[in-house]
């Protein structure tokens, strides 16, 4: 099931609000790790799986990719995307992930920040990234973590007084549709396990070279102690892999 739930209007002005939606990549908790596992994206061809508002595109262009191109369902994301962009080196598509058709070695990078857990076939998407992927090719993705994608209801334990007592893991091991509340009723997103996905990128033939569990270092901590509940628990699941030359 594809559910594009960023055009649904009550949901799109939510997200729209969100800090990573008006402050960009430095205001998104993870960033600083997702940026240290990209490669070098100079003359590289580059896409963007789930593009969103195209940050991450736009960040590709200023480290002098060649070009970028982001694919994502919703109309109401692409259009802020092309917005904020003259960018001719930087095209946007609508496509579900799924659905995107790759050629052959296309693409010398491949990012997904944050839209693969929206997937219900991570395995079929994989094995096409690395067909689209040139030898030598890079793929870096987020996703929630599978701890936090494990229950439908996405939220701490509460004490009597609102004060958060843990964060609770269940039906860790059942893969698949959850039914969430986030911003609105009803957002269809998939667990998968940390297994799930490791597993899944080497049977699709790729190297697992880094995985990185705790978006927020200690380091960023620092700059921003409101984090500090984000190390309580691993919200993002952070990869980079690489198709064998
Ligand atoms: C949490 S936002 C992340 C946007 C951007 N990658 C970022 O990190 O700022 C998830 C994005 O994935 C897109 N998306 C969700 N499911 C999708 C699918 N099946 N195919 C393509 N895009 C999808 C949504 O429309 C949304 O723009």
């Amino acid at each position: 099931m594809k559910q594009n739930i960023y055009d649904d209007h009550a949901f799109f002005a939510n997200y729209s609000k969100m800090p990573r939606s008006v402050g960009g990549l430095n205001s998104a908790e993870e960033w600083p790790a997702f940026r240290d596992l990209l490669p070098d994206l100079a003359d590289k061809r580059v896409l963007d799986l789930g593009s969103g508002f195209g940050w991450h595109c736009r960040y590709a262009r200023q480290q002098r990719s060649r070009f970028v191109l982001g694919v994502d369902l919703s109309s109401q994301m692409l259009e802020t995307a092309k917005s904020l962009t003259a960018d001719s080196e930087i095209e946007y598509r609508q496509s579900a992930i799924e659905d995107f058709e790759f050629r052959d070695g296309e693409f010398d990078v491949v990012i997904s920040s944050l839209a693969l857990h929206y997937v219900e076939h991570f395995d079929i998407v994989c094995r096409k990234i690395h067909r689209g992927l040139a030898s030598g090719g890079t793929f870096v993705f987020s996703v929630e973590h599978p701890v936090f994608t494990s229950r439908a209801e996405q939220d701490w334990y509460l004490g009597h007084d609102g004060e958060r007592l843990h964060w609770p893991v269940d039906n860790y091991c059942d893969e698949g549709i959850r039914h969430t509340s986030w911003m609105t009723d009803d957002v269809v997103k998939y667990h998968r396990t940390v297994a799930t996905y490791v597993n899944t990128l080497i049977q699709s033939g790729f190297h697992t070279e880094k995985i990185l569990e705790c978006g927020i270092s200690k380091e960023r901590l620092s700059q921003r102690p409101d984090l500090i509940d984000e190390r309580r628990r691993p919200m993002f699941l952070l990869v980079r892999a690489r198709k064998p030359i």
